[in-house]
């Protein structure tokens, strides 16, 4: 054999044995990450109030927040992938035999939903629990109400079957769980807003498709997502957003009764379910009216300029009195300047435009 054929040799066998070795050591990886224990830092507690008003209210959410999909109707768990090399079914977690939340406490249920972690401290690896992590306390408990008072059906654990490539990735952390997406620390949502047809409930609702949608709804490659997964539009106005295609309410319902392009067809149910928060949703993505105290005016002049990629906005006052503007101007310019610590707030009155200059 000649030399450089021998060399030549070489290489490929070893780049053969790095990959093998890569294979391996993310194999043992993965199944190291499916068995770490994830600290939590301590949990606010919950208060149960099992009344029929949370039944109701519990049984709407896991027809709408995507639990049936995964846990069937009866809870007893359904396969929602399965193509030969991957296979995924979610557990039972009605209270039948074979149920995985027999022992589970309030507490549990408030790691699983919001934190993506299992009571023994191990973190889910498919639910998407980043998706929930802004449920209040009230839906929290409503959603666990329902699913105790389920009639109990038969069911196993889940069964989690992926591909080599994807337990290797995973093992390089990069299929991040849930748990890892998550900020832990972030004290609980709080802000209760009652279900109708307003900006803030819509803002509530759309917490749950920022997990595929991105964090500020702009769309792109779905993180940990199957690879045969399109990348997620934009949901907000500006380049590249499907709102264009979703003028109003009815054309968003229809969209959904025909089935979320992800979901495929959606239970009649839940389609007449979703009707009552998608106009909602519309109102949420088309409009960005800010009304409050200083503190969440400046919350979201901050998200607005987040959602451009800037650091510099133009406020225009369309007040049709020169002294209400001025006073508007301030009102702004105040309400940047509450709490900031590094912007400053600038106001300078006037201007040519006859809308006074802005305020930063
Ligand atoms: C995309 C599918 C999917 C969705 C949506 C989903 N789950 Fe799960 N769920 C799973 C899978 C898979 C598991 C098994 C654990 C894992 O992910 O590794 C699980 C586990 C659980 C567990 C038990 C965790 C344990 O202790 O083993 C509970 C409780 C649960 N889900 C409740 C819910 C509820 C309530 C909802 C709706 C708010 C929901 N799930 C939405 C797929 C899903
Ligand atoms: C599991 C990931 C996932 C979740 C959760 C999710 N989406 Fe999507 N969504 C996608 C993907 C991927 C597409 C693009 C599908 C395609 O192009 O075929 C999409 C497309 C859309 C579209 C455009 C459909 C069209 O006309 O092309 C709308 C509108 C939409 N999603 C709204 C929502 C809303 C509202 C929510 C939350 C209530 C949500 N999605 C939650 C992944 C998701």
């Amino acid at each position: 054999m000649k030399n450089g054929m021998r060399i030549a040799l070489w290489v490929v066998l070893s780049a053969v044995a790095l990959l093998a070795a890569l294979a391996a050591a993310g194999l043992m990886l993965s199944a190291h990450r499916r068995d770490r224990v994830v600290a939590l830092p301590p949990l606010a507690k919950v208060t149960l109030v099992a009344d029929d008003k949370a039944i109701g209210r519990g049984a709407y959410l896991y027809a709408t927040r995507g639990c049936v999909d995964c846990h069937g109707v009866d809870g007893a768990g359904r396969t929602f992938v399965d193509d030969g090399s991957l296979k995924i079914k979610g557990p039972n977690i009605s209270p039948g035999p074979g149920s995985v939340v027999t022992a589970y406490q309030t507490a549990d249920w408030d790691r699983t939903l919001r934190h993506g972690v299992k009571p023994d401290g191990r973190a889910l690896l498919v639910m998407p629990s980043e998706d929930y992590n802004r449920l209040t306390d009230t839906d929290l408990v409503a959603l666990m109400t329902y699913v105790k008072a389920l009639p109990p059906a038969a069911g196993g654990a889940a069964v989690i079957d992926l591909p080599l490539p994807v337990r290797v990735l995973h093992g390089f952390g990069q299929i991040p769980e849930a748990a890892t997406k998550i900020d832990h620390a972030r004290p609980n949502n709080t802000h209760e807003v009652p279900p109708g047809e307003s900006i803030e409930y819509g803002r509530y609702v759309g917490e749950m498709c920022k997990g595929c949608h991105g964090d500020k709804l702009l769309g792109g490659k779905i993180a940990g997502g199957s690879p045969d997964w399109p990348p997620a539009p934009r949901l907000t106005r500006g380049d590249g957003s499907v709102l264009p295609k979703y003028p109003d309410a009815e054309a968003l319902v229809a969209m959904m009764r025909s089935g979320h392009p992800l979901r495929g067809i959606v239970p009649p149910d839940e389609a007449t379910a979703w009707e009552a928060e998608h106009p909602a949703l519309v109102a949420r993505f088309a409009r960005h009216d800010i009304v409050g105290d200083p503190t969440h005016v400046r919350e979201q002049l901050e998200a607005v300029a987040g959602r451009y990629e800037t650091d510099d906005l133009t406020i225009a006052g369309n007040l049709y009195d020169f002294e209400d503007r001025l006073r508007s101007f301030e009102l702004t310019a105040r309400a940047a300047a509450n709490g900031a610590t590094q912007s400053s707030a600038t106001i300078s009155p006037g201007g040519d435009d006859g809308m006074g200059s802005p305020a930063r």
